[in-house]
């Protein structure tokens, strides 16, 4: 169907458990989550695209076939969050789908730059804002890939699939589980009388982008060591805890440790998928605690504001687990907690922090929401 004006909503995503195993083939379980990036589009009668942020009041103008040295209209360097939406473009026009000129107006409630995937939500928005406009249709597997690669070729950062898939696919209401090798996914439901809670430590890190691709070329590194040994090795994924202990004193100590976490966090997965089918809520909990350990010990992504989240959440009344979400190094924490409780959680949290940090936690409550459409 070809529409000459509409208004896409995109969502954030949280990942409840599975952290920094999309790039080793491994499970994860995010939901695309009730807060969205909102764009406003319509046709215009030039080849060109001119979007609006409103929420920095900076507009810019490209022309989709130019779009190869990065740079707008006048000939400047494309602002950084134009580039989420010209890489899209970008990458759409490689795959031949035709691209209409259009204006658009872009707005966030999403927090940026917090962990909850806005560059993804604002990829995949622009995707649909495309597709609607060229009428042409991807299934949203596809449509999430594109923008992944998207991401590793213009933007620069060599991410996973999953955040792209959480915004492209997302079910109201549960949990997607994505198997990121087979990219088989279904969905889960949250354990019953729980609520995802969401902690803005409000803490933001520059180089997250570098220290992720550090953290990915450790994970080939290992994959590396295995391989020689055994050529069927293809990823972390391929190697239970058990073998991969041997290789302690054989890696770099720092190259064992991220490798440590990612396949111990495999194995937590497949442990949590039968908790979740099972409806044990705790046991669920005592995994996401486990997991925020070993982000925190072994791949060394978290920072003391978000261990205060993560330990000031263990101590309240109907929290059942915590842990950082997301790339890490700033952003947000993720808590499953009794729907009674609620109230109390959000109001005590917040203020622990702030007692014991002197910042102001943005703490809110979330449900699982559906995947990017126009409305
Ligand atoms: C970022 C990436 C994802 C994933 C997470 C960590 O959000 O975009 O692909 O690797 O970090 O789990």
């Amino acid at each position: 169907m070809v529409i000459d004006r509409g208004r896409v909503i995109s969502p954030g995503r949280v990942n409840l458990l599975g952290e920094h195993v999309d790039y080793n083939d491994g499970v994860v379980l995010p939901a695309a989550i009730d807060r969205y990036i909102n764009i406003h589009f319509h046709r215009t009668t030039d080849k060109s695209v001119t979007l609006y942020a409103r929420d920095l009041g900076e507009e810019c103008s490209f022309d989709p076939r130019q779009l190869a040295n990065k740079t707008a209209l006048d000939g400047s360097p494309l602002p950084g969050w134009a580039m989420y939406p010209a890489g899209i473009i970008w990458n759409l026009l490689n795959y031949d789908l035709p691209v209409e000129g259009f204006s658009a107006d872009l707005h966030s409630d999403i927090p940026i730059g917090a962990g909850l995937s806005s560059s993804a939500a604002v990829e995949v928005g622009f995707a649909v804002v495309c597709e609607a406009l060229g009428g042409w249709e991807l299934d949203r597997m596809t449509l999430a890939r594109i923008c992944q690669e998207a991401e590793h070729e213009y933007v620069g950062v060599n991410c996973g699939l999953m955040d792209q898939f959480a915004s492209a696919c997302g079910v109201a209401n549960h949990i997607v589980m994505l198997d990121t090798r087979s990219l088989l996914f279904r969905p889960v439901p949250l354990p019953s009388d729980t609520v995802i809670v969401i902690a803005d430590s409000t803490l933001r890190r520059t180089l997250v982008n570098s220290a992720y691709n550090e953290r990915r070329m450790d994970c080939e590194q290992a994959v590396a060591h295995f391989r020689s040994r055994d050529p069927s090795i293809r990823a972390l994924r391929d190697l239970a805890p058990e073998w991969f202990y041997t290789a302690e004193g054989e890696l770099p100590p720092g190259v064992y440790r991220h490798a440590l976490h990612v396949v111990e966090e495999i194995a937590r997965v497949d442990e949590a998928i039968r908790l979740l089918e099972n409806n044990d809520a705790e046991g669920f909990g005592g995994l996401m605690f486990e997991t925020h350990r070993s982000l925190r010990d072994l791949y060394e992504v978290s920072l003391p504001e978000l261990d205060i989240l993560v330990e000031s959440a263990a101590g309240l009344e109907g929290c059942l687990g915590a842990r950082l979400t997301g790339a890490g190094f700033g952003g947000c924490t993720v808590n499953l907690v009794y729907k009674e409780h609620i109230d109390n959680f959000v109001a005590r949290l917040g203020e622990i922090y702030t007692v014991k940090t002197g910042l102001q936690a943005q703490i809110f409550a979330t449900m699982p929401s559906k995947g990017a459409h126009i409305l």
